[in-house]
């Protein structure tokens, strides 16, 4: 039994069916692969886990319970964070000041933008948000501006605040997305430290398949809504039917 178990959900759009009777079981302290061509219900899989869409049928649960028909903030309260393709960081505020806040509504549960002055002066706060900054090699950039930052450190800043919620299951919707290849490595890097350190089960959703497989121990294929295969990365290499689902796609499985 996986911590994050997926059961025969099926989601419709109009006359189209994104996704079909997709089982998915994650285990714990697993790094889970999902890749699969584009149109394949990936995304809309991953919001059907977070509470941004509701399945037509089907189950979804996490350490037992039902995750279906709570709000994105409820299930992030139960120990579920997700980076977000396109980094979602206050970009008017410092990199130390946006891992100040997740470290603060962790303990206090809401936060006031217009407390911020005051919450930085909290020991234990600020010693977490430092924590969480040395743990991504951003802490000497801590005064910067969020909107100056290079697409690889704003990913790295949305790590940083992700981890200050002290997640179980981390959710990873294409992380190193239209980064280049030297940022690539450095996620890489960085993901793999993360998993090691902290015990994080992590779901990455990837297009890269140098990505994939430097960092999944198990690997789930979806294509046009269904789950063609699931397995180790050395059994997915090469599998007949994975080829033929990226068939027209320019990376070699
Ligand atoms: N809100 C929506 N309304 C209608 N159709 C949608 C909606 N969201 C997704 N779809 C369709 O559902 C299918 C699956 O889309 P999805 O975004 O989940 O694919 P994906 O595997 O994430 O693709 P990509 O690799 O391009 O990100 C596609 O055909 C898409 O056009
Ligand atoms: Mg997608």
């Amino acid at each position: 039994m996986g911590i994050l178990e997926v059961k025969n959900i099926n989601k419709r759009f109009g006359g189209l069916q994104a996704l079909g009777d997709v089982n998915l079981s994650v285990k714990e302290n697993s790094v889970h692969a999902i890749i699969g061509p584009n149109g394949a219900g990936k995304s809309t899989l991953l919001n059907c886990l977070v509470g941004k869409l509701m399945p037509d049928t089907g189950s979804v649960t996490f350490d037992g319970q039902s995750l279906l028909g709570r709000k994105p903030h409820e299930i992030n309260q139960l120990g579920i964070s997700r980076v977000f393709q396109t980094p979602e960081i206050f970009g008017d505020l410092t990199v130390m000041e946006n891992v100040l806040i997740p470290c603060f509504a962790k303990r206090d549960g809401a936060f006031r933008l217009n407390a911020l002055t005051s919450i930085a002066q909290e020991p234990d706060v600020r010693a977490k948000a430092e924590q969480m900054l040395i743990d991504v090699n951003m802490i000497d950039k801590r005064h910067m501006q969020g909107s100056s930052l290079s697409r690889g450190d704003k990913r790295r800043l949305e790590m940083a605040m992700c981890l200050a919620q002290d997640p179980r299951l981390l959710l990873l919707d294409e992380p190193t997305a239209g980064m280049a290849r030297a940022d690539t490595n450095n996620t890489i890097d960085l993901l793999k430290e993360i998993h090691e350190k902290r015990d994080i089960t992590m779901a990455i959703i990837e297009h890269d398949m140098h990505v994939v497989f430097s960092l999944a121990d198990r690997i789930t294929v979806l294509a046009q809504g269904t789950p063609l295969v699931e397995d180790t990365p050395d059994n997915i290499k090469g599998h007949p039917k994975v080829k033929e689902a990226y068939l027209g796609e320019t990376q070699q499985v």
